[in-house]
């Protein structure tokens, strides 16, 4: 049995085996025909931040397989009163097939799997951001620009940082990653990448200038320079993101071809300007909706694997 916590521990060939699932099954949604493939499956779904995208495209994705999704907040299971991590996973694992898990340290996430008797997603931590990135590299898979790309991401080292980081470096593509001094990416986790670049053949370039990043980029990506958990940083933060917002002079820069992606939720006139976002470059409702399909690529993944 496998979980899905972060893509270091998926290799290139599984990584794409999942994401030729996930066209498979999108391009048969697209025609109308909906796969039984986990019928009598139930998913449960924890959610200790909000969501719109991953809980919408879990609950549905499971419902198109045949099976059938449980959303759990934490504000109303016993988990958010202080029930232990490892009693949870034992209660739930012993009644559902699947869990999928929104969190805040990653650590509570591998305590999670240390103690589940049924496989285990990340549905986002503090450090990663997975089932993101599958929907990304399916959007640039879908626009062409999966061929050696370069591609930059301009903004705060955090789990989407780092879930990049993990894709570019088992990928074996071109990563730039510019961010403020004090907003780098984890030291270790970065290591890590570095590790597994050596064999991919992954470039990995971290520098503080957005321009530098930018320059000839297939693809520009960024996120926002608050997330979750970080709202009471937000004006400091803003104060020292201030000159790396992705606005239509930046993006010049890259390829004239170059797409823009956003996991959303984005924030207009920080990260990213309403020109750019709102451009035909910007492939962001492409992305979201891939969301759905990379997800079944991987609920189907998982259960094959068991
Ligand atoms: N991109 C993403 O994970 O969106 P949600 O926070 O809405 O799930
Ligand atoms: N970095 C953001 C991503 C939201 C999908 C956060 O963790 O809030």
């Amino acid at each position: 049995m496998r979980h899905f916590l972060t893509l270091a521990d998926f290799s290139k060939d599984e990584i794409l085996e999942i994401l030729n699932i996930a066209k498979k099954l999108k391009s048969e949604v697209k025609a109308g025909k909906y796969s039984n493939i986990l019928a009598n499956q139930t998913l449960g779904m924890i959610f200790e931040k909000n969501s719109t995208r991953t809980r919408v495209s879990f609950e549905t994705g499971i419902y198109q397989l045949g099976g059938y999704g449980i959303f759990l907040s934490s504000n109303d299971t016993q988990l958010g009163r202080g029930e232990p991590i490892k009693d949870t996973a034992r209660v739930l694992s012993s009644m559902v097939d699947l869990i999928m898990m929104r969190t805040h340290a990653h650590t509570r996430l591998e305590e999670f799997a240390a103690y589940s008797s049924v496989p285990l997603i990340n549905g986002l931590s503090d450090d990663f951001h997975p089932m993101q990135l599958l929907a990304d590299y399916l959007t640039m898979q879908e626009c062409g620009k999966d061929k050696n790309p370069i591609v930059a991401y301009i903004g705060d080292g955090n789990n989407m940082a780092h879930s990049w980081l993990m894709l570019a470096a088992k990928l074996g593509f071109e990563l730039r990653i510019a961010s403020p001094k004090d907003y780098a990416v984890d030291k270790k986790i970065l290591k890590r990448a570095e590790e597994f670049a050596k064999i991919s053949g992954a470039k990995i370039i971290l520098s503080e200038n957005p321009k530098e990043a930018i320059a000839n980029a297939d693809v520009v990506t960024t996120d926002t320079w608050a997330s979750m958990g970080q709202e009471s940083e937000k004006e400091t933060r803003k104060a020292a993101f201030k000159d790396y917002c992705v606005d239509s002079a930046l993006m010049s820069i890259a390829k004239s071809d170059a797409i823009f992606l956003h996991c959303l939720p984005a924030y207009r006139g920080q990260e990213v300007s309403e020109e750019v976002l709102e451009s035909p470059q910007s492939k962001i409702f492409q992305e979201a909706e891939n969301r759905l399909h990379a997800q079944k690529g991987v609920m189907v993944w998982l259960h094959q694997n068991r």
